[in-house]
């Protein structure tokens, strides 16, 4: 079976979460199957190649579980991107508008080695808005973005052309 489809058969569409018109993806089924994770993961690691990153950062939450996942299976480590004020020394933060008001990401300050190469790694690719910031985040904090992986990617949020042109790859794309 095609990752995509294999993909497209763990994901669940919930109406009306977290508010109404909004339909929300799951990937907790996927999450929650040991080869289709695998086998996730791997494809991942294939589309960017192992040999173009040094270490992996994840968005919170649900980017934490593939960008451990990845980190692990290349032996890179990993670099969680939290939500505002939950790190505990100096930060670099990034502030981006959601439908209504605005979030704040952030990362350690010494979080990465000058021009190390940073693969970002979540779960859905929306409005770009949360890898954009992340995409800021990094070269604020001295790295490189050398590409950018998700297992969903609605495409009619256009959200890839905020990335200025990294390589964006998504196992699904609907
Ligand atoms: C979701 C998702 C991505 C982001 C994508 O996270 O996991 O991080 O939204 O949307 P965007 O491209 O429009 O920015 P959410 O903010 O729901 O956080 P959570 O994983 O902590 O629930």
């Amino acid at each position: 079976m095609e990752i995509s489809e294999l993909v497209a058969s763990k994901v669940l569409d919930v109406p009306d979460f977290p508010k109404p018109g909004i339909l929300f993806k799951d990937l907790m089924p996927l999450f929650a199957d040991g080869p289709a994770f695998a086998a996730a993961v791997d494809a991942i690691i294939a589309e960017q190649g192992a040999d173009t990153f040094d270490v992996v950062a994840g968005m919170e939450a649900r980017g934490f579980v593939i960008a451990a996942a990845v980190a692990y299976a290349t032996g890179k480590g990993i670099v969680p991107v939290r939500k505002a004020g939950k790190l505990p020394r100096q930060t670099v933060s990034a502030t981006y508008a959601l439908e209504y008001g605005e979030a704040t990401l952030e990362v350690h300050a010494d979080a990465f080695l000058a021009g190390e190469r940073v693969l970002v790694v979540d779960d859905v690719l929306a409005t770009g808005g949360t890898a954009a910031a992340t995409l800021n985040l990094v070269e604020q904090a001295g790295g490189r973005v050398s590409g950018f992986s998700v297992v969903l990617e609605l495409s009619f949020l256009a959200g890839r052309e905020r990335l200025e042109g990294r390589p964006v790859h998504a196992l699904l794309t609907v």
